[in-house]
This record gives C-alpha cells, sequence and structure tokens, in this order.
C-alpha cells in the first residue's frame, strides 16, 4: 500500500477499504448480471425489459469505476480481475435461462441485498469518519432503493 495522508489511520483506512471492496466486487456481480438478463430476456415484454436492463447495467457500470477509484485514491488495489470480484462479492452469480419475471424477481432482491449491505457499510465509514466514501455509499444506496423499486413496479 502506498503512503496517503488523507487522516486516516492506517488501521481505519484499512477498513474503508475492505467496505469499499465488498461494494465494488457485487456490484460488478450485479453489473454483469443485468448485462446478461438484458441479452438473454425474452418474452411479450422484451423491449421494455431489454430497455430498463440497459438503463441499469449502465448505471452500475459507471458506479464501478467511481467505487474503484475512490479506494486507488486511498492508496488501495482494487479488484481487477473477475476472480477477485467474485471473492469479495456479497452477491451470487445466475445462470440466464430464467424466465422474464424470474429475472426481475432476482435483480429486486439483489439490489435489496446491496442496500442493507452499503447501509452496514456506511455505518463503518461513519464510524472512522470517511466522509467521501461515506457520501459515495449514499449515493450507491438512493440508486439502489431506486432500481429496486423500479424492477419492483414491473411485477406488482
Ligand atoms: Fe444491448
Amino acid at each position: 500500500m502506498h503512503r496517503v495522508s488523507n487522516g486516516l489511520s492506517t488501521a481505519e483506512n484499512k477498513r474503508a477499504h475492505e467496505a469499499l471492496r465488498y461494494v465494488l466486487a457485487s456490484t460488478f456481480i450485479l453489473y454483469m448480471k443485468t448485462l446478461s438478463f438484458h441479452w438473454h430476456v425474452s418474452g411479450r415484454n422484451f423491449t421494455s425489459y431489454h430497455s430498463l436492463m440497459e438503463t441499469q447495467y449502465e448505471l452500475l457500470f459507471a458506479a464501478i469505476d467511481t467505487l474503484a477509484e475512490r479506494i486507488r485514491s486511498i492508496g488501495h488495489v482494487a479488484p481487477g480481475t473477475c476472480t477477485q470480484m467474485l471473492e469479495y462479492s456479497q452477491l451470487k452469480e445466475s445462470e440466464a435461462n430464467l424466465d422474464a419475471e424470474s429475472m426481475l424477481s432476482t435483480l429486486t432482491a439483489d439490489h435489496f441485498y446491496m442496500v442493507k449491505l452499503i447501509r452496514e457499510k456506511i455505518q463503518i465509514l461513519n464510524d472512522i469518519n470517511d466522509y467521501v466514501s461515506s457520501d459515495i455509499l449514499i449515493a450507491r444506496l438512493a440508486e439502489h432503493e431506486k432500481m429496486a423499486w423500479i424492477l419492483q413496479s414491473h411485477l406488482l
């Protein structure tokens, strides 16, 4: 790890890194899952679901970059391989051979899981006064809550 002088102790910096890494890797797996569902979804709502998933995987892709660059800016190495993403992800991969509604309900559950995970990590970041990382995760929280609501609204 490179030396940094952001006011966090080495132990605090490590805690911030670990919190961000879990969120980054989980976001990556959810990005990949959403992308795959975008490719494989079928049925009478194809156009709507296909477009919805495209919008969401683009948001997730942007978030991956933000999270990885925050990890770099506090002096750590971001996971950079699919193996590492799977190692740190709190979400599991899915097969793509699901019907459209199962895809939507899988993604909805994953976004709600992300909400829970991120809330826990924000608490850690607040404890160590890492306001910048906390701010990034609060934005992530808002986006996951919104995506969960949109997905769920298609199922009601
Ligand atoms: Fe596409």
